[in-house]
């Protein structure tokens, strides 16, 4: 199965993708945290893409389409996009590389989201530098105060989610993401979920698209 999972800034992207990934077996390929760590290895591609990242703007299609292609060049297994494709351009990138390889996406799911909304998510966020695990001081507050449940290390707070580079992602992402959604719903397998229950709701609606999406298939 290919999934990508569509959704603005802090629409839960993250948070799903891994229950989904975990789920049904599928390589969870996350831009956002590959890039994040080429920058923490200080590596050539993390040395290029750290200001991107750092003042909420995009890294140029062709690095995060080269970045992708390796990815899934070789995969044996189905996988889920998540934070890509961000463009337009990514996007036909994707159609490209998928149609030489005779595939395509079986199935986009769209998480949408109240963008007032996004910001208390965003600056309320941590994270788990060593292990990844995703957590909220308001929403999903860790056992101990600022320590990883499942491994201990210390959470981080990302350098991009201050208010002014939050309100400079989500500028971003209205100018050249959401076009993304039209393109989508035209030629996909679209489905909507409201980003804003609770995560437990979201997971079972998405869960139920994808466990219909495969019935199908069969
Ligand atoms: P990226 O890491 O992809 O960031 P993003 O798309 O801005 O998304 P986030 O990771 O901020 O949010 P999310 O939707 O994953 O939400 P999460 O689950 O964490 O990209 C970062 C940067 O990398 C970009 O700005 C760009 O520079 C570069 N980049 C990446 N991909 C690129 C590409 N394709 N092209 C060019 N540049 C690229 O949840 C957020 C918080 O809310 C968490 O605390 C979570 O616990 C909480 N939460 C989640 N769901 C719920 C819920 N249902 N209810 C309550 N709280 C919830």
């Amino acid at each position: 199965m290919r999934i990508v999972l569509l959704g603005c800034p802090g629409a839960g992207k993250g948070t799903q993708s891994k229950i989904l990934a975990e789920r049904y077996g599928l390589e969870h390929v996350a831009t956002g945290d590959l890039f994040r760590a080429e920058i923490a290895a200080k590596s050539p591609l993390g040395l290029k893409v750290e200001n991107y990242l750092k003042s909420g703007t995009l890294v140029p299609d062709a690095t995060v389409v080269d970045l992708v292609a390796s990815k899934l060049d070789g995969l044996t297994r189905g996988f889920l996009l998540d934070g890509f494709p961000r463009t337009l351009e990514q996007a036909q990138s994707l159609d490209k590389y998928l149609s030489k390889n005779k595939a395509g996406i079986d199935l986009v799911l769209y998480l949408n989201m109240n963008e007032k909304e996004v910001m208390r998510r965003l600056t309320s966020r941590r994270s788990c530098p060593k292990c990844g695990e995703l957590y909220n001081v308001i929403s999903r507050p860790p056992q101990a105060e600022g320590k990883c449940d499942k491994c201990g290390a210390d959470l981080v707070q990302r350098p991009d989610d201050s208010e002014t580079t939050v309100k400079k992602r989500l500028m971003v992402y209205d100018d050249l993401t959401r076009p993304l959604v039209a393109y989508y719903r035209s030629q996909s397998d679209f489905h909507e979920v409201d980003g804003a229950q609770p995560v437990e709701t979201v997971t079972e609606q998405l869960t139920s698209i994808v466990d219909s999406n495969r019935g199908a298939a069969r």
